[in-house]
């Protein structure tokens, strides 16, 4: 089947994640399904409406692919207001997702807003593949208590043996965590130097890898995720480019040294 036609997909589930984001279970109703990697993007269309790049947030050690659609604008509120039973076309996957294989044992995952969706994919891959890992770090920021992804999660990749940090940028008198940005949870932690998965704001990705390097970690072994506006994600259009690279192709994973410079212009 060509790569420019979408499969159909059932939605199976919704349930909300915060009041303006839902995350929503898909069924593939052509062929196998979807065989993907953390990391890895969708292209989600709507009929009459469009279609737009949407990270995977489901792990594929798990039957049931899920992406976490936040309101923007005409597609993602075309998603939201569909119900269970309605169906949607997916394109893909697309992009190259983390490179586990060289990613090593000890991993710290760091994730800002809503750039968290795509790491809950590795979060749960870690999780469901424990024994292929040493010392994991999850550390996650957003702006109140009330805008975190996936509360109900933590404890779980806890008790996996994880160690996970969560903080907010204001605090209200229902959240009894730390308050202060992302990288004030890397005092508080044990973080093992090995590598890292970031996916944020271009500000706090690059507020935590240059933290990460006056610990002892490597640009090289830093890897971050990119969202850019995108058209077709296939690297043909040219939309999504940063300096040479297509995000949509030779991303939206990419290790800290081949776009530093770039991203500190963006
Ligand atoms: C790799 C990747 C993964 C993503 N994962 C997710 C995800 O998991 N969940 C999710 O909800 N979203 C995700 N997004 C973002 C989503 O694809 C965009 O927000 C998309 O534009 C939404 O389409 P829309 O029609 O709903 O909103 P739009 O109408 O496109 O508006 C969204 C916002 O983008 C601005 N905008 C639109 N077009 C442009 C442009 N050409 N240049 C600059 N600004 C523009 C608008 O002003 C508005 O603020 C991802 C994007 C990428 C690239
Ligand atoms: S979206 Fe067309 S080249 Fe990346």
């Amino acid at each position: 089947m060509s790569e420019y036609i979408p499969m159909q997909a059932e939605i199976e589930d919704i349930d909300r994640v915060t009041s303006d984001t839902y995350l929503i279970s898909l069924h593939i109703l052509e062929g196998k399904g979807l065989s993907y990697r953390p990391g890895q993007f969708i292209m989600v269309s709507v009929f009459g409406l469009g279609e737009c790049p949407i990270s995977i947030a489901s792990s594929p050690t798990r039957d049931t692919l899920q992406i976490c659609i936040r309101r923007a604008g005409r597609i993602t509120s075309g998603i939201m207001d569909s119900r269970i039973g309605d169906v949607l076309g997916v394109r893909g996957p697309c992009g190259n997702g983390f490179p586990l294989e060289r990613m090593g044992r000890d991993i710290l995952i760091a994730g800002g807003g809503s750039g968290f969706a795509t790491l809950r994919s590795l979060v749960n891959y870690i999780v469901d593949r424990r024994r292929s890992f040493g010392d994991v770090t999850v550390i996650y920021g957003a702006r109140t208590s009330q805008d975190l992804y996936f509360m109900q999660e933590y404890k779980g990749w806890q008790m996996a043996g994880l160690s996970v940090g969560i903080t907010v940028d204001v605090g209200d008198d229902s959240w009894t965590g730390n308050v202060g940005m992302v990288t004030s949870l890397l005092d508080r932690l044990e973080v093992s130097v090995g590598s890292a998965a970031i996916c944020g704001p271009p500000v706090m990705i690059n507020s935590v890898a240059n933290t990460l390097l006056t610990m002892g970690f490597s640009n090289s072994d830093i890897y971050i995720s990119l969202e850019r506006h995108m058209k077709c994600g296939l690297g043909k259009c040219g939309h999504c480019n940063i300096g040479p690279h297509h995000v949509c192709q030779d991303g939206p994973v990419f290790s800290y040294d081949r776009v530093r410079s770039l991203l500190e212009s963006l």
